[in-house]
């Protein structure tokens, strides 16, 4: 049975929120009195299925199931967590809690998306304060792994353990912080940042647009991948952090930051602000800019996928978690039916794998099938710590047949055969489909090799084993139509 998320409050986050838990297969069920709600949160929802599963290598459970319910009572009745995102007023979000604690499960988690509230002030007052924690997300909440998890004394350890866990589980990164303080610790910065903004466009040093190339030119990639500690320590040179901090610390001396005001809130700011905003993005509306924004973020998050390092470690490490869920197997043993075609590959067609045609590009077919090699490889046997002992396949010969094409957001799956498997030599043999349409084949010959001779070696004793008993098992099977087929062979 699928988990079940209630979301109270169905705006711009809840309506995040419950993409995220959707497309992570939890039910979800949403309670908002606006009767727009439901429109937009479908607006959200369809932005969350174009760009969500292409952060993923591995394709993402089937959907949940999305409800809307007209009271708090029918939401949270068996909901295991309780987003509650309602707008920003203490006094309102008090009393959705008073409500909800009336009718939810005792072990449910309440997770809070304020921006400003500390936890201890939306504890004030609850039947069960130690129920209640901030989990403060980033928009789009479908596709920005941070979560601010701030609770109190009043919380146990299991609950912020198990919090921390659903967290994990839909792909976000939890951080924990330790003391609670108004706005936590991101929104700090960023009103920080915003103050010092308001100051420049005011004074006529930069226009919006101005502000948003320094940004985005420059110091914004860089933090994306670093943060600021570690941006800075490198850039103190081999002297390290002492040597920045030397070197820089006298400048807040300096007349350089307005942090401690506020530039006067009035109608000439607003207008000001507004006015030169409209004059930089008017000409695009919220959706298309939206759309922009998630194909940027997806692309950039795949990056650091390639990295593994930041936002996309913990992308990865949701892959992982995808894959075992969906039963893939890792391991010879894992494979529930050798006599069939082995499942190598199952995901989305990523932002990046389109080109100007629109449809996936002939290298990413490739790509898929050197995943799925990679993948056969490791059930075999042939993993990193194999790997690092000397032992590896080098690929010697590919042929591709491009059969049927594949657009963003396709669930395509790659089906591997072991055609052939003796001294060192592997013939595999790769279908790719989306359902049941057959978009390509791959044809591989693998050479198993001594990375230490960089020459053919034979296959360790397992390997064989593995491969013996995998090519044994799949020899009752049809022989592939176009195997050994030659380029520009007549059909
Ligand atoms: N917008 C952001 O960038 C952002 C980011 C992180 C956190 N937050 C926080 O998320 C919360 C919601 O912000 P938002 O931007 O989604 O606001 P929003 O105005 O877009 O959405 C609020 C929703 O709550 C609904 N609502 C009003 N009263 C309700 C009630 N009694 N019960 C259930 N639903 C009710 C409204 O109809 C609306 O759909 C706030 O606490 C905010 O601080 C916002």
């Amino acid at each position: 049975m699928a988990r079940v998320a209630a979301i109270i409050g169905g705006g711009v986050i809840g309506g995040g929120w419950a993409a995220r838990f959707l497309l992570n297969g939890w039910d979800v069920r949403v309670f908002d009195p606006d009767p727009e709600a439901e429109r937009k949160i479908s607006e959200v929802l369809a932005n969350a299925r174009v760009s969500m599963p292409g952060l993923s290598d591995t394709a993402l459970p089937a959907e949940g199931a999305l409800t809307f319910h007209d009271t708090i009572a029918q939401t949270v009745e068996g909901a295991e967590w309780i987003q509650e995102s309602v707008p920003e007023r203490l006094d309102m979000k008090l009393k959705v809690y008073a409500e909800i604690q009336a009718h939810c499960a005792e072990d449910a988690i309440i997770g809070s998306s304020t921006s400003g509230f500390k936890p201890s002030e939306l504890q004030e007052g609850a039947t069960r304060p130690g129920q209640i924690a901030v989990t403060h997300p980033f928009n789009p909440v479908y596709l920005l792994p941070l979560i601010e998890l701030v609770p109190t004394d009043a919380n146990s350890a299991d609950m912020i353990a198990r919090a921390k866990d659903v967290i994990s589980d839909i792909g976000m990164f939890p951080l924990h912080v330790r003391k609670e303080i108004d706005a936590h610790i991101a929104d700090r910065f960023l009103e920080a940042v915003w103050r010092e903004a308001l100051w420049l466009v005011k004074d006529g040093v930069a226009t919006t647009e101005e502000i948003d190339e320094a940004i985005r030119m420059g110091f914004g990639i860089r933090w994306a991948q670093m943060g600021l500690f570690d941006t800075y320590r490198v850039a103190g040179g081999e002297a390290g952090m002492k040597h920045f901090m030397a070197q820089f610390g006298p400048a807040l001396k300096w007349p350089w930051t307005k942090l401690m005001d506020v530039p006067e809130f009035n109608d000439e700011l607003v207008d000001l602000i507004a006015g030169q905003s409209d004059e930089q993005s008017g000409h695009m509306t919220i959706r298309e800019m939206e759309r922009i924004r998630d194909n940027n973020l997806v692309s950039m998050m795949r990056a650091l996928k390639a990295q593994n390092f930041g936002a996309g470690a913990v992308m990865n490490r949701h892959d992982v978690k995808l894959a075992l869920d969906a039963g893939m197997a890792r391991r010879a043993a894992d494979i529930a039916d050798p006599s069939k075609p082995i499942v190598t590959v199952s995901r989305a067609v990523p932002i990046d794998w389109l080109d100007y045609n629109g449809h996936m590009t002939e290298s990413r077919y490739l790509h898929a099938f050197a995943d799925a090699s990679d993948r056969l490889m490791e059930i075999i046997g042939c993993d990193q710590d194999y790997i690092a002992t000397g032992g590896s396949f080098f690929t010697a010969e590919t042929h591709i047949r491009h059969i049927d094409e594949t657009h963003l957001g396709s669930r395509i799956e790659v089906r591997t055969r072991v055609l052939m498997a003796e001294g060192k030599k592997m013939h595999l043999w790769h279908e790719m489909y989306a359902g049941d349409k057959l978009l390509a084949t791959g044809e591989h010959i693998l050479i198993h090799v001594s990375l230490e001779t960089r020459r053919p070696a034979p296959f360790s004793p397992e390997i064989a084993a593995n491969l013996a008993m995998i090519s044994e098992a799949q020899s009752g099977l049809p022989a592939p139509e176009g195997a050994g087929r030659y380029v520009g062979q007549p059909r």
